[in-house]
């Protein structure tokens, strides 16, 4: 870092209060993880340099012979990681990946079914302030609000809702949901009512990677996700086809008249469709950590962040937590704070103060705006990737407990602060920017 140090010590200044805030702090936001520093180094290389739009072997600059290696190294990867016929990794987010499954499948005013936002659901879902649900008609399903189910999705239901709503496509995943998807049974609903069906995977990417969470892409016309959560990589998108084929709504190539292929239709809506030149330092970065998911220590990983997650649900029933839906599946959990008389705002503020990081989420029927909410979303991948184990989450379940049945009082989130520290000085970071 000394050249940056040098040059701009304000930025420096930034970069190292925060690298001590990642430390320091106990990262439990579930959407978050530490990339390692080989992915690291890739991002920061001279390949952001490199204009590269098209595909590799069809690019519209000159010089693009070493970014080609680069870009197809990253598509072999990730298909034989997620063992699937197609890949287009150059979306530089998850939302840009799932801007061009709709711009693919979707006309504007499509009816699109998706999982309800204020149910575990994201933004680029159907919110009313993101473009899809301000360009496409967003209708709902959600999660039980009692009974057996509570806090789950029922097939039954959303199989009535699509044959009332007769939707385009059906998206799947989710930003809060700490439970698996029954693909085939989404699949089965898709196929009676003539839609598409779109899996968004970015928070499970990893443990789908990994094999130990249900396999989206056998079963669906494509797959989106990010490659930062719980895969472990660059802040990017990826898509994916499972079992490519000519397409079914009569896309031919103007000239031949032949039937583009749906990879073909995703790739032009990737790009011309929606980005310009594509990231390359990020694709590389993207391929190494591929590569890195697919060493055998990867399944261990994502067994480990799962294990973790589900002692921390248990942990928090223990000491009379609502855990929506009762507990995990995956990497987070969901904690209804109602009956602890603390709002989700509150407990993200003063778990902040003790150096424990998580974010405030809406609980399915939540009775406070999305600016309070009354709910916490805790997730392991991040945690895991530094070492931590069940022994070390059970303790972690104490601390937050101590600190949200004291929330103003300053001893105890001062001892619970150095609690914390005392943890994560165990289990180092990186110490780069200050060696
Ligand atoms: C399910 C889901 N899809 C898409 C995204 C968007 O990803 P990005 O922030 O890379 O645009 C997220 C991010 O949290 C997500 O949870």
């Amino acid at each position: 870092m000394s050249y940056l140090k040098q040059a701009d010590p304000v930025i420096y200044s930034a970069l190292e209060k925060e690298v001590t805030r990642q430390n320091e702090g106990l990262e439990l936001i579930a959407s978050e993880n530490f990339v390692s520093r080989p992915v690291m180094q890739a991002m920061g290389s001279p390949l952001t340099n490199k204009y590269a739009e098209g595909l590799p072997g069809k690019r519209y600059y000159g010089g693009c012979q070493f970014v080609d290696i680069a870009e197809e190294i990253a598509q072999d990867r990730a298909k034989r990681l997620f063992n699937c016929d197609w890949v287009n990794v150059q979306p530089h987010s998850g939302a840009s990946a799932n801007a061009a499954v709709y711009l693919t499948l979707m006309k504007p005013g499509d009816v699109f079914l998706g999982l309800n936002l204020a149910h575990g659901g994201h933004l680029t879902h159907g919110s009313p302030v993101n473009f899809s649900g301000i360009l496409y008609k967003a209708e709902y399903y959600g999660v039980e609000p009692d009974g057996p189910m509570v806090g789950r999705i029922d097939m039954n239901k959303v199989r009535d809702q699509a044959l009332k709503i007769r939707p385009r496509m059906i998206s799947i995943g989710a930003s809060a949901y700490s439970r698996d998807f029954d693909y085939a049974a989404f699949r089965a609903i898709a196929d009676e009512v003539g839609a598409f069906l779109w899996m968004d995977m970015a928070h499970t990417a990893g443990l789908i990677a990994a094999k130990i969470m249900n396999d989206p892409l056998p079963h669906c016309h494509i797959v989106s996700t990010t490659t930062h959560k719980t895969l472990r990589g660059p802040r990017a998108g990826l898509l994916l086809i499972g079992k490519d084929g000519e397409n079914t709504m009569g896309k031919v190539a103007p000239k031949s008249g032949r039937t583009k292929n749906w990879s073909e239709l995703f790739d032009s809506s990737v790009f011309p469709g929606m980005q310009g030149g594509p990231l390359m330092h990020v694709i590389a970065a993207k391929a190494v950590a591929f590569g890195e998911a697919l060493e055998p220590g990867f399944t261990e990983y994502g067994k480990q962040v799962i294990s973790n997650s589900k002692t921390m649900a248990d942990a928090f029933v223990e000491r009379g937590y609502q855990v929506v839906s009762g507990g995990t599946d995956n990497h987070l959990c969901l904690i209804d704070l109602r009956n602890k008389g603390i709002t989700g705002k509150d407990a993200e503020i003063v778990l902040g103060e003790a150096d424990i990081t998580v974010n405030k989420n809406m609980v399915p029927y939540d009775t406070e705006s999305p600016f309070v909410t009354s709910g916490i979303r805790i997730g392991t991948p991040a945690m895991t990737t530094r070492g931590l184990k069940e022994d070390d989450f059970k303790h972690i379940v104490g601390l937050i407990d101590r600190v949200l049945t004291h929330p103003t009082d300053g001893t105890t989130i001062k001892e619970v602060r150095g609690a914390i520290h005392e943890i994560t000085a165990r289990f180092p970071l990186y110490d780069f920017v200050t060696a």
